[in-house]
């Protein structure tokens, strides 16, 4: 199983649309997925039409070890992809990482039973550099950035790799960064707006042009898409897939796959 975390830390950059997105057009593409919901605030969970039931496990009791890896594992209404929901009671789970002093090596520890399981676990992230975070950079081998192409986005993308190479230094983490996104990429009519496209060359500067993935354009049909459970291309608008089906063939080279 390989494991992608969505990470950038900043609010609204895109996360959890490319973690639907991404375990969607992986399912569909025949991979079994197992989408991982790592933010208190759920949307994740949400979008993929997950309602979590009260006593009903979540990522919370599966980073406690209070149940299975397997009890806390969901099917969807997508075929192959699954999920391990969340809900705002995994802010507690903080102090828990904290004070275990192996929170960095906790999720990828949990996560073992389910390595030969899946064929790809996407892991949704929230926006603040918290133990949450630590333990995803410590489970996952890649992590793709989504960042608005705004001066915002722009900090949130040096903030993701500043919190990723931190825990490659002392060896707590293997992570690669699969990929950069730029998000919220705006045009108006044939005309790139210059504040995206300095910002998008702010950002091939930071992390070098082979890190670059194409942007998803500022767009309502991405939440139209994940709000109504169809692609992109079953609204009309195939060519807003491209950011995805590059994701896509980068991920099917590292597992030795066919697109
Ligand atoms: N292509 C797009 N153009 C404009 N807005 C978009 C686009 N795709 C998604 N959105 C909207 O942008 C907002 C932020 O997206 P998203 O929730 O994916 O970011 P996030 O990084 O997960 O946010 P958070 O940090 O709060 O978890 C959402 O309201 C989403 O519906
Ligand atoms: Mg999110």
């Amino acid at each position: 199983m390989l494991k992608i975390a969505c990470m950038s830390l900043s609010g609204g950059q895109g996360k959890t649309t490319t973690s639907v997105l991404l375990g969607k057009y992986l399912a569909a593409a025949g991979h079994t997925v197992l989408a991982i919901d790592a933010d208190p605030q759920s949307n994740l969970t949400t979008f993929l039409g997950h309602d979590v039931a009260p006593d009903e496990p979540t990522l919370l009791e599966v980073f406690k070890g209070t149940v299975s890896l397997e009890e806390g594992i969901y099917p969807t209404q997508v075929d192959n992809l699954f999920i391990i929901p969340s809900d705002d009671g995994l802010d507690g789970v903080q102090d828990y990482l904290s004070s275990s002093g192996v929170g960095a090596i906790l999720l990828k520890k949990r996560l073992e039973p389910s390595q030969d399981s899946f064929d790809i676990c996407v892991i949704d992230c929230p926006p603040q550099r918290s133990q949450i975070c630590k333990s995803v950079i410590g489970a996952a081998e890649q992590v793709v950035i989504p960042c608005e192409a705004t001066v915002k986005g722009y900090g949130s993308l040096v903030r993701t790799m500043d919190a990723v190479n931190e825990l490659q230094e002392i060896g707590a983490s293997g992570a690669k960064i699969l990929g950069v996104i730029p998000f919220r990429d705006r045009w108006v009519g044939a005309n790139q707006t210059q504040e995206s496209r300095m910002c998008i060359e702010a950002i091939a500067n930071e992390v070098g042009a082979e890190l670059m993935l194409p942007s998803i354009r500022e767009s309502e049909r991405y939440k139209q898409a994940i709000s109504k459970g169809v692609t992109l291309s079953e609204l009309g608008m195939p060519d807003l897939e491209y950011p995805f089906e590059v994701l896509l063939k980068r991920i099917c080279e590292l597992i030795g796959q066919k697109p």
